[in-house]
């Protein structure tokens, strides 16, 4: 395990491009790999969750050519037979660390006729997978694991599905796009309604292939759609990963920095206007459309923060950046109350828990309630030795608390940052220290 010291700084300041969007990564490689074709993915994660997803799809026959010209080692090449002509692992997959990886593979081995299993590490083996095992089955999937079919590893034999009726019994992106993935090759429509939206880059994406798909209020349906059309996808920059630089900068007292290319689709960056709403001086320039996602430069300065409350439908949408928003809520004035996010406990580690017991190890004062959490604003963040708990936006946010607080802050466990974002502590050095 690899200890990082942080150590508090006078000033933040510059210009990143913060890494590739991890769930449009993702996407970018599975729904690809369903279509018969060819795509080219720039930008894409070199996240090890990413990697787990490509080491997948390769076992079960997919080519992914990596550019090896030193400009583009982010591009990669997705060469598919389809889905339809998906091979039988001959072992294992591994999704790792990735729920991502995990589900939406769930959706795409529900399709396919071959016997497959697939596992991950520790704590992927301990998140809850019947909620996504319970509708697929209803769809015609054979799925069987540990617990009562809930836990990891899952072996899956797929094939004939039909079309269902469903009614998600909690607002996740992940269970949705397992549904739809699907749903895609059933014999008749499928019906999805959801309690409150979720992240909807696989309904972009797939509209955007071909996938005949249509949504009102909260509900999706998907139309039998096998002949997916494969795209070229530019990944934009990841709006949870540039989360934490935009909280180091709004509560730092001399910051100015510029977050370059970052998606803010509206399904992901209510972390802005929560911190807009607690007095975050955030702009956004550059507003654009790419490959079907908007995307713009964000520009943070110092800024004076008030407690908020958030809880009811902004949780899905903002359930990523929970622990970097309690931090920003400890350097507020005022108490923050985070209601309604109980499936927090359900992530890399119980983010409810382990936000709460890290802040407060460094001398916040963070509250863990059942459903949520509690942060008495201090202005202060005394410093000491944390844990990431295996956990990178964990890791991440004690980083940042670093920035902020009196003393050092010893990060243990740091190097779980290479999930979503391998060269954070070398773009922390960058802006907080020139
Ligand atoms: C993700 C969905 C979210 C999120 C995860 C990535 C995705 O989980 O926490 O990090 O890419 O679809 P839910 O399935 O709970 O929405």
């Amino acid at each position: 395990m690899v200890n990082k010291i942080v150590m508090p700084s006078n000033k933040i300041e510059g210009t990143l491009y913060p890494p590739a969007d991890k769930s449009i990564s993702h996407r970018a490689a599975i729904l690809n790999s369903l279509a018969e074709g060819q795509a080219v993915i720039t930008n894409f994660s070199a996240g090890a969750d990413c990697i787990a997803t490509i080491h997948c799809l390769e076992s079960m026959g997919v080519i992914v050519e990596s550019s090896s010209s030193k400009e583009e080692t982010d591009q990669i090449k997705i060469i598919s037979p389809g889905i339809k002509h998906f091979e039988e692992p001959s072992n294992v997959l591994n999704a790792e660390n990735s729920g991502t990886t995990m589900r939406f593979l769930l959706g795409a081995l529900s399709v396919t006729p071959f016997l497959s299993v697939i596992t991950g590490d520790y704590s992927l083996r301990n998140r809850p997978m019947g909620r996504i095992v319970e509708p697929l089955t209803l769809m015609g999937s054979n799925i069987v694991g540990r617990i009562n079919n809930t836990r990891a590893p899952l072996a899956i034999r797929g094939g004939s599905l039909v079309g269902i009726e469903y009614e998600m019994p909690i607002a996740s992106a992940q269970l949705k796009s397992a549904l739809m993935i699907a749903s895609l090759f059933a014999s008749e429509k499928t019906t999805i309604h959801q309690p409150a939206k979720s992240r909807d880059h696989t309904e972009r994406m797939l509209s955007a292939m071909g996938g005949r798909l249509s949504e009102t209020d909260n509900t999706i349906e998907v139309m039998p759609s096998p002949e997916l059309v494969p795209i070229n996808i530019n990944v934009p920059g990841d709006i949870s990963s540039a989360s934490f630089w935009i909280v180091a900068a709004v509560a730092h007292p001399n910051a100015k920095i510029r977050l370059n290319n970052v998606g803010i689709n509206p399904s992901r960056s209510a972390i802005i206007d929560i911190l807009k709403t607690m007095g975050g001086n955030i702009s956004l320039e550059n507003n654009r459309t790419e490959g079907g996602e908007p995307v713009a430069d964000i520009l943070v300065e110092s800024s004076d923060l008030t407690a908020t409350e958030v809880g009811g439908d902004l949780i899905p949408i903002i359930q990523d950046e929970v622990p970097i928003l309690a931090l920003a809520a400890c350097m507020a004035k005022g108490t923050t109350t985070i209601k309604n996010a109980e499936d927090l406990r359900n992530k890399e580690s119980d983010r409810l828990n382990t936000t709460a017991l890290e802040l407060s190890s460094l001398g916040a004062k963070v509250t863990e309630n059942i459903d949520g959490l509690s942060i008495h604003g201090t202005g202060y963040i005394h410093g000491g030795s944390a844990k990431a708990h295996n956990d990178h936006r964990i890791a991440m946010t004690l980083g940042i608390a670093g920035l902020l607080s009196k003393n050092m802050v010893t990060v243990n466990g740091s190097e779980v940052v290479d999930i979503s974002y391998p060269d954070f502590w070398r773009d922390l050095e960058f802006i907080a220290y020139q």
